[in-house]
């Protein structure tokens, strides 16, 4: 396969109660009830706290927003928000509302993940509602389980909303079907983030076939990703692709195969956020909607 370049321009949520999840699915509402999972009505909320919603926002596209998230960010009164989260997602919250900027950029963490949980909760405690919203899916490399976990400590109500994660909105903004009867039976996420400038992945079980990965954060590692993907025995010319800011009008990318992908990415001067898609299903980008090619900038 050839290295290429390429540009395109709610089921009902989780959530959980200030104990366990075990006793918050305990006490589902029937289906078809406004309120969430364990949620209690606002006069018997714990000490008038607010509570959190930790909402996805998707990978950046406005409408690819569930409903229930567009209805809780355009209603926000207190919004806390991460770097990822899209430049047309930020836009809906409403100007009166109060708007925490919590960071998160690979290198340059605004607050430091414990000082998020301790806004989170301190926010509640003072009574506000708030949109904890994250790009993505919360629960998809989001550290979403860890503001839960506090929140929940602190006896403070949390809801989850899901969001559409990086990789399935890359997968459809490019074409590039995750899975396929014929090509991938199994799809693996994976974390490419580095520690002490290595990533420490469990290569054999990465590397089988008729397998997609899909490696979150794993760019500034993606030379050891491609090496180790073929010294555990996938073959050099695997397809593979790195998608940048999938869904939103900078997407762009490149195509080429495990061998090759590290200098097309350079040469192509992609930056993060991105992914890494390797498998057989690259190869089957439909072409059409890689046509208007472009080069990151
Ligand atoms: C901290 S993880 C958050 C993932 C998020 N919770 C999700 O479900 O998509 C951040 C990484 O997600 C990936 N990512 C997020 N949005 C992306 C996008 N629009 N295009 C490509 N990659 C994206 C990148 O690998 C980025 O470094």
């Amino acid at each position: 396969m050839q290295a290429g370049t390429f540009r395109s321009d709610a089921s009902p949520a989780g959530a959980a109660k200030p104990r366990s999840l075990r006793a918050s699915r305990a006490a589902l509402p029937p289906r078809g009830t406004p309120e969430g999972i364990g949620e209690r009505p606002r006069s018997t909320r714990a000490q008038g706290h607010g509570k959190v919603h930790l909402v996805g926002a998707g990978p950046g596209d406005p409408d690819l927003l569930t409903v229930k998230a567009l209805r809780l960010i355009t209603g926000a009164e207190v919004v806390v928000y991460d770097h990822l989260v899209g430049e047309a997602v930020v836009a809906l919250i409403p100007p009166a509302a109060r708007r925490l900027y919590a960071g998160k950029e690979a290198g340059n963490h605004a607050l430091a993940q414990h000082e998020i949980n301790r806004l989170l909760v301190e926010l509640a405690r003072e009574g506000h509602d708030v949109v904890r919203l994250k790009g993505g899916d919360p629960f998809i490399f989001g550290r979403g389980g860890e503001e839960m976990q506090a929140l929940l400590e602190a006896g403070v109500e949390c809801e989850i909303v899901p969001g559409i994660t990086a990789a399935a909105g890359a997968a459809s903004a490019t074409g590039i079907p995750l899975t396929h009867r014929e090509h991938a039976q199994t799809l693996v996420f994976a974390t490419g983030h580095l520690k002490d400038d290595t990533v420490d992945l469990d290569w054999a079980a990465l590397a089988r076939p008729r397998q997609t990965v899909v490696v979150y954060m794993g760019l500034g590692a993606l030379e050891i990703i491609c090496t180790q993907m073929i010294s555990h025995g996938l073959a050099a010319d695997t397809p593979a692709a790195v998608i940048h800011a999938a869904t939103t009008p900078r997407q762009c990318g490149v195509h080429a195969t495990l061998a090759t992908l590290p200098g097309a990415v350079r040469a192509a001067g992609i930056r993060a956020p991105a992914l890494i898609m390797i498998g057989e299903v690259v190869a089957l980008d439909p072409g059409a909607l890689l046509a208007a090619a472009a080069t990151a900038g």
